[in-house]
């Protein structure tokens, strides 16, 4: 089998490449490299430096290399960022994002898995999420992979061309190689862990006055290596359509500084800071379809083994790769 993986210079791009390859697929890494990093492409794979907007290259990359499916990852991802900037994350994400599905019909029409969030539920009404609660994003980037997703199911249901959308709740941890890095960081276990290493003064808590146990925001945090194995799920099922991806337990952010804590034997200085517009007290996904439907299996569902991958690999990369992203 052949995969393209577009945005496999990212961050669970770069881990779901690393696996696809230990399996002995072939990968074509697709990436701008303008958010992803040159360090970040497994040295197995093929790396393509190409943007999303470049329509007629995307046309004869995919016509050359007839690639048996194509994951995307290549997206913009801040929700902060999508609230100043919408246009962007429009543009990038729904524009750009066509090309690619223009480029996939003209050339044997693989399958797509693509990279979804739980961002296109919005401030949900119940809790564990199930794929049938309102989608209600409220943030332009929420909106911009649903408005991907809506036309992955108008592809399909006009030109048959098979997709899945995977809804990722909060993607965390690392392989031995490649993990996480952003500039700037905005994710909250990266910004306890750069704390640690000395990048930070004082972690920042945003909000304690939260509906939840102790007042912080209730998450759901997966491990990007089982995020990475849901894919190749989805590429070998013959299923078509829009799966959550979490591992189905809820913790808090006090929760998560506890662990940290325990995990690396540090104590995390915090601030207590007001809360950061737009955070949903609680997000926990019921990921059981993509288990049911997919195949999946979750098999690092625990928060110590989250924290303790992403603490060895930051402690490794304490400046996460070189160069621009
Ligand atoms: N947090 C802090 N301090 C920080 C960073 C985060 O207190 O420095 C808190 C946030 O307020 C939130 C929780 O930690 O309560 C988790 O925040 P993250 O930024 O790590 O993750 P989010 O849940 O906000 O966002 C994640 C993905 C988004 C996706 C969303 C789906 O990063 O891409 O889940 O709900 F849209």
């Amino acid at each position: 089998m052949k995969v393209a993986v577009v945005g496999g210079a990212g961050y669970i791009g770069s881990c779901c490449t690393e696996l696809l390859l230990d399996r002995g697929v072939e990968v074509l890494v697709l990436d701008s490299l303008v958010k992803g990093y040159a360090d970040a492409v497994d040295e197995r794979a093929r790396f393509e430096q190409i943007d999303l907007q470049e329509r007629d290259r995307l046309h004869d990359v995919l016509g050359q290399e007839k690639p048996d499916g194509i994951i995307h990852f290549g997206a913009y991802s801040e929700v902060g960022e999508s609230m100043k900037h919408p246009g962007k994350y429009f543009r990038n994400n729904v524009a750009n994002g066509l090309n690619l599905l223009d480029a996939a019909l003209a050339n044997g029409s693989p399958k797509i898995v693509f990279s979804s969030t739980a961002a296109v539920y919005g401030m949900p009404e119940k809790v564990p999420i199930t794929e049938d609660q309102p989608l209600v994003p409220v943030n332009p980037y929420g909106e911009s992979k649903l408005m991907f997703e809506r036309m992955l199911q108008w592809y399909y249901r006009i030109h048959s061309l098979p997709y899945v959308a995977l809804r990722y709740f909060n993607a965390a941890g690392a392989t031995e190689k490649f993990g996480e890095s952003h500039s700037p960081e905005t994710h909250l276990i990266p910004n306890v862990l750069l704390t640690l290493l000395g990048q930070k003064e004082q972690f920042s808590l945003f909000g304690e006055d939260y509906p939840t146990q102790d007042g912080t925001c209730v998450r759901d945090y997966i491990h990007v290596v089982d995020l990475a194995e849901a894919h190749l799920c989805a590429l070998e099922s013959d299923v078509v359509g829009s799966f959550n991806l979490g591992s189905g337990s809820g913790y808090t952010v006090k929760e998560v500084i506890d662990t940290t804590e325990k995990v690396t034997g540090k104590k995390v200085p915090v601030k207590a800071e007001k809360r950061r517009a737009g955070d949903p007290a609680k997000l926990v996904s019921d990921s059981t379809a993509a288990q049911e439907q997919l195949g999946w299996s979750p098999k690092f569902n625990n928060l110590e083994s989250i924290i303790d991958s992403a603490w060895r690999w930051l402690q490794k990369h304490p400046y996460g790769y070189k160069g621009s992203g």
